[in-house]
Parts: C-alpha cells; sequence; structure tokens
C-alpha cells in the first residue's frame, strides 16, 4: 500500500490510501485532508493501521510538531482510529470537535481533551474552517462536518462516498457512483435530517468537494449536493412508502 498526496485545492492536501481488499470487489480509498497553514488542520486520521503511511505523508508537508488541529466526521475506525497516535506524534496537536461529539465520545477517548469548537470559525492564519453540526447525516449522532472559507473547500466526509479508485480529483458527477455505493452499503440512516442538511451545505456554495472515499471534486459542489438531496428525498419516500404497504 502507498498514501499518495494530491492538492486538491490551494494549501489543501488530500493524503489517499487505496486498499485492494476491502470494503467492495472493486477496493475502496481511505482519505484524508491537510489544510497547510501557519496552524495545520488535519480532517480524518485513517485508521491505527495506517497511521506509518498517514502519518509520514502528513510529516512529508508539514513537520509533525507543528501540526496543530486533528478533526473528523464522527466516531468510526477510519474517521479518528489514529486519533491517539497523532495526539502522541504531534505535541502541539489537540482534537477539535463540537460539544456534542467531545460530550459524549472525546473526553473519554481522546489522550488529551479536545477543544470545543464554538461558533466562529477556527482562524487558521491563512485559512478560516467553518465547523457544520450534521447530526445522523450520514450517520451518527455527533456527526460534524467543515467548511474552508477561502478556497471555498468542503469537507464533506462519507458524503459522495464511492468505491474504487477513481482518482484524485474530478469535474465529473459524484451522484451516480454515490447512489451505487448506498446501494452497496446502505450506510446512511434515512430519516429527515439527510435532505435538509445537504440542502443546507448546498447553499454554502463550495467548488472544492474533499470526499473520504472516492475523488474529490472541483466545480459547482452546491449542484452536486443539491443532486444528492433529490436521490435521498427519493430513497426516504420510497422506504416510507414500503413501511406503509
Ligand atoms: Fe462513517
Ligand atoms: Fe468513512
Amino acid at each position: 500500500m502507498e498514501t499518495k498526496i494530491d492538492e486538491i485545492a490551494p494549501d489543501v492536501f488530500r493524503l489517499s490510501t487505496y486498499v485492494a481488499e476491502v470494503a467492495a470487489p472493486a477496493g475502496f480509498t481511505f482519505n484524508q485532508f491537510l489544510v497547510r497553514a501557519e496552524s495545520p488542520f488535519l480532517f480524518h486520521t485513517g485508521m491505527r493501521g495506517l497511521f506509518p503511511l498517514v502519518s509520514a505523508a502528513v510529516a512529508s508537508l508539514v513537520p509533525l510538531e507543528d501540526l496543530r488541529w486533528i478533526s473528523f466526521g464522527h466516531v468510526e475506525a477510519d474517521e479518528c482510529g489514529a486519533m491517539n497516535a497523532f495526539l502522541g506524534a504531534a505535541p502541539r496537536s489537540e482534537v477539535v470537535h463540537g460539544g456534542l461529539a467531545c460530550m459524549v465520545s472525546l473526553d473519554d477517548l481522546a489522550d488529551r481533551k479536545p477543544s470545543v469548537i464554538g461558533d466562529e470559525p477556527l482562524d487558521l492564519g491563512g485559512k478560516r474552517m467553518r465547523f457544520l453540526p450534521t447530526p445522523h447525516v450520514p450517520h451518527n449522532w455527533e456527526s460534524g462536518l467543515w467548511f474552508e472559507e477561502e478556497t471555498r473547500t468542503l469537507f464533506a466526509g462519507d458524503l459522495f462516498t464511492s468505491v474504487g479508485d477513481n482518482g484524485a480529483i474530478t469535474d465529473d458527477d459524484l451522484v451516480e457512483r454515490a447512489m451505487a455505493a448506498e446501494e452497496i452499503f446502505h450506510a446512511t440512516g434515512l430519516g429527515p435530517n439527510v435532505e435538509r442538511t445537504m440542502r443546507e451545505l448546498a447553499a454554502l456554495q463550495p467548488t472544492t468537494i474533499a470526499v473520504m472515499h472516492g475523488a474529490s471534486y472541483t466545480g459547482d459542489g452546491g449542484a452536486q449536493l443539491d443532486a444528492l438531496a433529490d436521490r435521498y428525498a427519493a430513497l426516504l419516500e420510497d422506504a416510507q412508502i414500503a413501511a406503509t404497504a
């Protein structure tokens, strides 16, 4: 295995490890994102087993001693499995997340006390990260995503997940691949929050979407999110019809 590094927006790097034998016959990518700024920010740590590869990739972009912030969407191995390994290797780093995630899990799980993000964006010095609570979307109560205001990059976590290795960044439609993966995994908790949250994310009008599993997107990110919202609204409706039939 190797971890590939691509700059998907100015000073926003995608660290991608393709694992052939997991999740689906086509395999799966596990992507982390490093925002390089005065206070570097890592979104997703990867699983514990990926720590040697991912930490080396981070260290090739910024010294680990300088890594300041660690965050992720929700509590799962691919999101935060190596959180404590990074806290150990990067002495200035802190986990930052929403108050709910800290209260429910991270105050206990993280080896150093996590920081609760407030209403104001996190100023990285050159980049500004806005936290977006997304409870239950696509899964987990404590879920949240981030939006970087200078580059208009949405760190979309598991949204737009696709199988296989589809390259680092594309301007092709992501929605069909995402719905194909949804059909395999049924990873999304189909509820009323899904469409509403996707519409709210669309309103941010991101021009880059950083995707945890699959290629990142460049272009009209709002249109991609609205199209995804349409498809999930239809899935929810089908599920409700099936439940009452
Ligand atoms: Fe997840
Ligand atoms: Fe994931």
